[in-house]
């Protein structure tokens, strides 16, 4: 059966002053009604077949996740309670080993929850193919049409085809630098990698056992001395601290020969930052995005975000964010807003 798992303990930094420690972005209604989170619950249950869902998340936001989930009533297959943020890999692995307690034939699809998704029907389309490969012990990735040379996502070279919409990946780079991000999109055979997998729970573990068997004895004692609380799982501080941090991409992708990919076309897009959430939403005639009470005069492709305590006026302005909270304010260039992490690393250090 299939249990999506929902990845939710990214602390969204670049969207700050917005998303803070507390309320990371997931959490926000950033567009509309629903958080990121929220839509990406909604998006899993309506795929055929789908079991709930199994959230993993930090234990800090155990009560915003909870009462999310009934805001939109969904049920829980389960809520991950992590006491250290490890990244990917050692999450993944709580969702795999929870997953086989219910199901000794647990297929998980692992979706990230800041994630947009325009055209659900392809993404079904999508998700029906990769179950057949992962039948036959593929871990499967969702490929997407490069735009630019993106750094931060990984890149994937197709291989044969396997039938079915899907291809063997010839090569997964995770994160490379500029120059090779754009010799890859230049020659045209690369795919950006969505950060969705789909792959038989035993499979994943399977593969740490080769790959990263250190997250793997971690994960496994960790949810061994586990507590329960109703829909939470309280994994073992000690046992999980235990494990290094490393992501799917660089602990598994990069070195596993079972990697396919599936192409697919269904308007994605990761709101990591303040411009791609300008570029997905809604915009007027100027290229302006604003929400509340904002006057603009002779501006433009700009984000303008005012908060319930003032109005924002602008002039003769262009790629701007600005983006009002009831303590902080940013002002950036658009194209400069990926330094927003700099900002909160000396908030950080400031203590
Ligand atoms: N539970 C949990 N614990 N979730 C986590 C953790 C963690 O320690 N760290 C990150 N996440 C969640 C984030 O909230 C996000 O939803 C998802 O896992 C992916 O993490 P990111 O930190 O956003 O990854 P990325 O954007 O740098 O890279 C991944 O996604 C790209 C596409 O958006 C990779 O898979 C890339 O290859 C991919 O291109
Ligand atoms: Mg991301």
């Amino acid at each position: 059966m299939l249990h999506p798992v929902i990845l939710s303990g990214g602390s969204g930094t670049r969207l700050w002053p917005l998303s803070r420690q507390n309320q990371p972005k997931q959490f926000l209604a950033l567009m509309g009604d629903h958080s990121l989170y929220q839509e990406t619950v909604l998006r899993a249950s309506k795929l055929p077949g789908a079991q709930p869902p199994i959230t993993v998340c930090s234990d800090d936001h155990r009560f915003m996740v909870g009462e999310q989930l009934q805001a939109i009533r969904i049920a829980s297959g389960g809520i991950l309670l992590e006491p250290a943020a490890r990244s990917t890999a050692p999450a993944i692995a709580l969702a795999a080993l929870h997953a086989l307690t219910r199901d000794p034939d647990a297929t998980l699809l692992v979706m990230p929850a800041d994630h947009l998704i325009d055209d659900e029907a392809a993404f079904r389309g999508a998700v029906e193919a990769a179950t057949g490969l992962a039948g036959q012990g593929w871990l499967v990735t969702f490929g997407i049409t490069p735009e630019y040379a993106e750094t931060g996502y990984g890149y994937i070279l197709r291989g044969e085809s396997l039938g079915d919409g899907g291809y063997r990946v010839e090569r997964f780079v995770e994160k490379p630098d500029k120059d090779t991000a754009e010799r890859y999109v230049a020659e045209g055979t690369y795919a950006w990698n969505s950060g969705m997998f789909l792959f038989r729970a035993q499979r994943y573990l399977d593969e740490l056992a080769t790959h990263a068997p250190v997250i793997l004895a971690a994960a496994r004692n960790a949810m061994a001395a586990s507590k329960t609380d109703l829909d939470f799982i309280r994994v073992d501080h000690d046992a999980f601290a235990a494990s290094p941090s490393d992501s799917i991409d660089y602990a598994v992708m990069e070195k596993t020969d079972r990697a396919a990919v599936v192409p697919v076309s269904c308007g994605w897009s990761d709101i990591g930052s303040w411009s791609s959430l300008w570029s997905v939403a809604e915009r007027d005639d100027d290229g302006n995005r604003y929400e509340g009470d904002v006057i603009a005069v002779d501006t433009r492709d700009s984000l303008v975000r005012a908060s319930e305590r003032r109005m924002i006026a602008t002039i003769g302005v262009e790629d701007l964010v600005i983006v009002d909270t009831a303590d902080a304010t940013l002002v950036a260039r658009k194209d400069r807003v990926q330094d927003v992490k700099a900002v909160v690393d000396r908030l950080k250090q400031a203590g």
